[in-house]
């Protein structure tokens, strides 16, 4: 078996498991720190006006989106483990969500006003996919759309992080808890592809409360 379906595999095991909403996210924080983290995005997305489309790839259990309903006449959210898109039907019983992919969205071109995709890409398996997600996600978004993709684990950062990882305790973990596993990004190579297609992209610090801001950032595309 591949790892891309390992992971699917145990991100599915994790919201069915798990009963606390973040930590199905693998993302316990407190409540401040999850309020700071949206509003973070609703700045950065330009949500402070409500939008008419909004679309989260890779919504996990619809924790983060749970926070920004208000920010949009529908709501929809994708990912590829069925548990997680369950959890996210009881949060936001009137949002659209579906079992799917990040590199082939069901969606035809220019359907939404904005679109998000946070802190998926470091569990993806090959630069390859990141590539393919990234203009999957470009197609989908309207001309004059916004997209923030979030939470980016910066490929300089790469061999400080992965050096600090005990690779004997890693063993026992889940492939989805492992540092070693996760995939960082070269933010410059995607903003160059990005802007030879077009785009305006800019690469954005999160706020410095978030409690590893020190090596992930944001990429912000008007479309
Ligand atoms: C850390 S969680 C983030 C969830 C949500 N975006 C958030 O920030 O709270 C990562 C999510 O990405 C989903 N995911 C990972 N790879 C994916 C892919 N290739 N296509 C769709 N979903 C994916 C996982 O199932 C999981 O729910």
């Amino acid at each position: 078996m591949i790892n891309k379906d390992l992971k699917q595999i145990e991100w599915e095991h994790n919201a069915s498991n798990e009963s606390d909403l973040g930590k199905q996210v693998l993302r316990p924080l407190n409540k401040e720190i999850w309020s700071l983290l949206s509003s973070d995005i609703i700045e950065k997305l330009q949500l402070e006006n409500r939008v008419k489309s909004f679309l989260d790839v890779g919504c996990g259990n619809g924790r983060l989106i749970s926070l920004l309903t208000d920010k949009s006449d529908e709501i929809f959210g994708i990912d590829y483990a069925p548990s997680m898109i369950e959890e996210a039907k009881k949060i936001i019983p009137n949002g659209n969500f579906m079992v799917g992919s990040a590199e082939a969205l069901p969606f035809p071109n220019s359907l939404f006003s904005r679109t998000l995709c946070y802190s998926i890409f470091h569990y993806f398996s090959t630069e390859e996919q990141i590539y393919t997600a990234v203009d999957e996600i470009c197609r989908v978004t309207s001309p004059g759309g916004i997209i923030l993709i979030g939470d980016l684990l910066d490929k300089k950062f790469e061999e400080e992080i992965k050096k600090s990882s005990k690779l004997g305790l890693e063993a026992n973990l889940p492939l989805i808890k492992r540092y070693s596993e996760w995939l960082f990004v070269d933010l410059e190579k995607i903003v160059k592809y990005l802007e030879k297609k077009g785009n305006k992209i800019e690469i954005l610090e999160q706020p410095s409360l978030l409690p590893t801001s020190t090596y992930r950032k944001d990429l912000k595309i008007w479309k």
